[in-house]
């Protein structure tokens, strides 16, 4: 079929759900020659996508495979780190991981966190009022996550602007970031991630001598709790936890914020509303992962023939887990694009679904929720001055900045 469904075309880049609805209205289970790939967009399709032992996640090893031969390399020891990433493990080695760093993402643990966020919230729109109006994203969006991913691994606070730096140059190595990263980018982050690895094995160095009550220490705790005769976390597993916590939990959140906000604010009557109401951010929130959520494509690879709604996927292929799609599929939510503060059993797929389920969700919804009803209350009548400035990515739903003005606060 030739429906349009070059994802990274320009109307698709403004609107990705549009492409998506078109495709799930007319080839849920679409060949796209443009992505050389498989593009599911129903709701059902993706939940038993998420469960499919026949896709695959481990798609960063085959890569390091090929470049063995190469020798050591800056980008074989970054490659070789991330490899080691759980979001790109299968069972048995995904299961493993997963138990090991779950003992630092305990509920109660989390929860604990919210005054800590909030507070870090306070000190970035404090900042943002007294430079005046400007970009949300640059101003509370983009920081946040990173210092709460700084202070839940126990860094000292002086060394937290390079966790941002080494997070946007992880994106760029890890997935390309579109692909329009110069060569001499590159370089360049190869050489930062070689520090930031250096960096996080002084601090796991640190934290086995001397454990305190941060989660790299739960992590390193996990080895002598965890069941049997399961062997803990190596060194070079728990530096790529750090740097995996730093990637899956930065860009993602600082997205959350950006487009709940701009959601909310888009609609003057619905922005009061939530401003007024503490009540209503969490579902607000909910809404907006569900609506503009920061994860537009999930990829796996195929791993053994099966068939789809008359398809046949064959070993080798690669499936796109459209979000955009399922998130807006009239066969499971009511209005789909409608923006519904009262909506039920809003089981969005934001975060995933099945073993590799969103690890962090409750501390992103706990920032996103913090940060999205702080600017509303504290920043009255706040609106966004320009048109979003979509970046052009398969993997997210992101905007470079969110300028953004309001009225003058009662002193
Ligand atoms: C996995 C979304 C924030 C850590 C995932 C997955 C999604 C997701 C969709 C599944 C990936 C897959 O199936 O291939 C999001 C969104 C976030 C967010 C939308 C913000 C709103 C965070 C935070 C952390 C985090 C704050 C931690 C600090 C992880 C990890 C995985 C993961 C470690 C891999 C889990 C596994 O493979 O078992 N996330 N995430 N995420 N996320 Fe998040």
């Amino acid at each position: 079929t030739d429906l349009p469904d070059d994802l990274l075309a320009p109307e698709a880049v403004a609107d990705p759900a549009a492409v998506a609805a078109v495709l799930r209205e007319h080839d849920p289970v679409h060949w796209s020659p443009t992505h050389r790939s498989w593009l599911l967009t129903r709701y059902d399709d993706i939940v038993a996508a998420f469960r499919n032992p026949a896709l695959s996640s481990d798609r960063v090893r085959p890569v390091l495979a090929r470049r063995e031969g190469r020798g050591p390399s800056a980008e074989h020891r970054v490659l070789s780190l991330i490899s080691d990433w759980m979001v790109v493990s299968d069972p048995p080695a995904h299961t493993r991981l997963r138990r090991l760093a779950g003992g630092a993402f305990k509920q109660q643990q989390i929860a604990a966190m919210g005054e800590r966020i909030q507070a870090l919230v306070d000190e970035l729109v404090d900042a943002f009022l007294t430079t005046g109006p400007g970009d949300l994203v640059a101003g509370v969006a983009y920081p946040l996550p990173a210092t709460v991913i700084a202070e839940m691994l126990g860094a000292p606070r002086a060394d937290r602007d390079r966790f941002r730096e080494w997070s946007d140059e992880l994106a760029l190595v890890a997935f390309g970031t579109g692909g329009e990263a110069r060569a001499d980018r590159h370089a360049r982050a190869l050489r930062g991630l070689e520090e930031m690895a250096a960096y996080f094995r002084d601090l796991v160095a640190d934290r086995r001598r001397d454990p305190a009550g941060d989660m790299l220490s739960a992590m390193i705790a996990g080895e002598s709790t965890g069941p049997g005769d399961e062997e803990g976390l190596t060194d070079d597993e728990l530096v790529g936890m750090c740097a995996l916590l730093l990637f899956a939990g930065h860009e993602t959140t600082t997205n959350a914020i950006a487009n709940a906000v701009r959601l909310l604010t888009a609609d003057p009557a619905l922005r009061d509303r939530v401003a007024a109401d503490p009540d209503l951010v969490a579902p607000a929130v909910e809404e907006a992962l569900r609506l503009q959520g920061p994860i537009k494509v999930l990829v796996r690879w195929v791993v053994a023939d099966h068939d789809l709604r008359g398809r046949t996927i064959r070993a080798g292929e690669r499936v796109q887990l459209v979000l955009p799609g399922a998130n807006r599929d009239p066969e499971r939510f009511r209005d789909p694009d409608v923006l519904d503060l009262h909506r039920e059993r809003n089981q969005h797929l934001a975060f995933g679904r099945g073993i590799h389920a969103c690890i962090g969700a409750q501390l992103a919804r706990l920032e996103t929720r913090h940060a999205v009803g702080t600017v509303l209350r504290r920043l009255p009548g706040l609106r966004v001055t320009a048109e979003p400035d979509w970046i052009p990515t398969l993997a997210s739903r992101a905007a470079g900045s969110l300028p953004v003005t309001f009225d003058a606060a009662p002193v």
